[in-house]
């Protein structure tokens, strides 16, 4: 059976820059890097604050990627403009709240079609593939199919914040009924939030998932895997300097 395909999230790359506004590091590099290590897809969330990735981060990782760029946003007209100009492989569309630390729920669609089909109509139109951010939820897939998106992407934050065992496999179960579901209603099928190295694997299991979208896990495994590298060519700065200076 295929795996599931891959979409490494770079945002956090970008608020470790822009805590102290220096050029690194770029989450341009780290895009390339992660292509290198296989990744078959990159996503980043140009937030409407531009808190982390920048307008620029955009438009040269779609210029230089050779794997699909996702773009998550909010479905509004400055944000739909700026996809239009960037034309990414596909958007996600997500919920976006200031104060949020990040996305917390899925887009709430049902009852709200009529507000939201312009953007998505545009979106289409551009050739761009569309995917909604939803809730494990059958009315939520429902509204999104009348939409007439081709992707849903699954909310897994719950499932990965579940406090027990038997929490997460309730989760889970939800997940892969959501997920079963949104098939049957004919929609692809994509799932993330919340994912790490110790509880994706259950929901790369299932068989009606298409993209898993993870990011803050892969950004955080990147600064252990790649700290003690960091050390030793620091520390060769340190011994070389003395040594110039004999
Ligand atoms: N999918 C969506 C729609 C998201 O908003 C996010 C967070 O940016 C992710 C996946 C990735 O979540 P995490 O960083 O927790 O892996």
């Amino acid at each position: 059976m295929t795996p599931p395909k891959l979409s490494v999230n770079i945002d956090h790359v970008a608020t470790l820059r822009q805590a102290r506004g220096t050029p690194y590091p770029d989450p341009v590099d780290v895009a390339v890097l992660a292509q290198l290590g296989g990744t078959d897809g990159i996503t980043v969330h140009p937030r409407e604050d531009r808190r982390h990735i920048q307008d620029r981060d955009v438009k040269l990782l779609k210029e230089i990627l050779q794997v699909p760029l996702t773009l998550e946003m909010a479905l509004t007209p400055a944000m739909v403009d700026f996809a239009l100009q960037i034309q990414p492989f596909a958007c996600t569309l997500v919920p976006e709240a200031r104060e949020e630390r990040t996305t917390e729920s899925g887009l709430h669609v049902a009852g709200r079609e009529k507000e939201l089909e312009p953007g998505i109509r545009r979106l289409r139109n551009a050739g761009i593939v569309v995917s909604i951010f939803i809730d494990a939820d059958a009315g939520q897939i429902a509204a999104a199919r009348s939409l007439d998106v081709p992707f849903v992407e699954i909310h897994t934050g719950p499932y990965a914040l579940a406090a027990t065992p038997a929490e997460q496999e309730r989760e889970l179960h939800q997940v892969a009924r959501a997920a079963e579901f949104a098939r049957e209603q004919g929609l692809r099928v994509n799932a993330g939030h919340g994912l790490h190295y110790h509880n994706t694997a259950p929901v790369a299991a299932l068989s009606a998932i298409e993209w898993i979208h993870t990011g803050h896990s892969v950004v955080a495994r990147a600064l252990l895997t790649g700290m003690e590298r960091a050390v030793r060519e620091m520390q060769d700065i340190l011994r070389r300097a003395r040594m110039q200076n004999r």
